[in-house]
């Protein structure tokens, strides 16, 4: 009993101490945030902890003074995405949150307390897991571009839509997808390789109206790049490209019924003019007369 006792005891101040060691890595996802853990018993408002990754400063605190007020010499790799806890620190915890984390956050950090006797060293493995994105703003060499898509031909009843993606590697995977983001079915790929970069096209024919667009993906170094989307518009007199069947019939009511009114405008006015010579006309007043007369 004595013993359990002892052991629980040790169990307690050790894990106290070591609480952010850890063997088995933090893994998140790229774009998320993460939080480094790292905590000690002492009071760490008037202390000094750093944060490194490798030989790259991510975070230092001494003594009110820190890398987000004003403090130099942190890694621009973590410049406006790295903060500590303030109202954590006199509880000992030394704890850092990584945001929008990237894929080269992935690393062996340590968290270190110098001024301490002994001087305390914790480490924390983190893993960032790459997600599928367009990343055409990192210039990965390669990386496809937005892929370019046009209407070959517009039938009544469907449209054949084509996309092409140029010079990209590795190959990547064209797909057409409705707004839903389904892929469609398409024609084969037509591929062709010049200086180790694939250009492809890829066809396919749509027979209902929606909104088209065709996907790059490139899994190998998690690309992905969507084209402008593609408006088809089928109906039962067939596709139609810039007026749709209804704009047409409004524009004809409309030109009918403006011409009704201008029949009905001069109609009127001839006939009060007819009035006006016909009072004009009206015995004891011959100038009207004469102008009748004459026709
Ligand atoms: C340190 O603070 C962070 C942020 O509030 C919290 O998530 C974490 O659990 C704290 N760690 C300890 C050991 O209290
Ligand atoms: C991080 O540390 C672990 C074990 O401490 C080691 O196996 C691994 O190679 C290190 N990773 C890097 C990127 O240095």
């Amino acid at each position: 009993m004595e013993r359990l006792t002892l052991v629980c005891l040790w169990l307690v101040s050790c894990c106290g101490m070591t609480s952010a060691d850890r063997s088995e890595p933090l893994k998140v996802e790229e774009g998320t945030e993460v939080i480094l853990p790292c905590s000690i018993r002492n009071n760490l408002e008037s202390l000094l902890f750093d944060w490194k990754k490798d030989d790259k400063e991510v975070f230092m605190y001494e003594d009110g003074f820190h890398y987000n007020n004003g403090r130099g010499g942190q890694d621009p790799q973590f410049r406006g995405r790295v903060w500590h806890f303030q109202e954590e620190l006199k509880h000992g915890n030394a704890s850092i949150i990584i945001r929008n984390t990237k894929v080269s956050d992935s690393g062996n950090y340590t968290c270190v307390f110098p001024r301490l006797h002994p001087r305390e060293t914790f480490h924390i493995q983190l893993a960032v897991d790459p997600i599928l994105k367009d990343r055409t703003d990192e210039n990965i060499p390669g990386a496809a571009p937005k892929p370019y898509v046009n209407t070959l031909d517009d039938n009544k009843d469907s449209s054949l839509l084509q996309c092409s993606v140029q010079r990209s590697s590795p190959k990547p995977r064209v797909e057409w997808w409705d707004d839903a983001g389904n892929v469609l079915p398409a024609q084969e790929p037509q591929i062709t390789e010049r200086d180790g970069l694939y250009d492809i096209i890829l066809q396919t024919t749509v027979t209902k109206t929606g909104r088209y667009r065709c996907v790059a993906t490139q899994e190998k170094i998690h690309h992905q790049i969507k084209s402008d989307e593609i408006d088809v518009f089928i109906s039962e007199a067939g596709p139609q490209k810039g007026f749709s069947g209804r704009d047409v019939t409004i524009a004809v009511v409309i030109t009918f019924l403006v011409t009704l009114l201008i029949v009905g405008v001069v109609l009127y006015v001839r006939r009060r003019n007819k009035n006006n010579q016909n009072r004009k006309q009206s015995p004891g007043e011959p100038s009207g007369g004469h102008l009748t007369s004459s026709a």
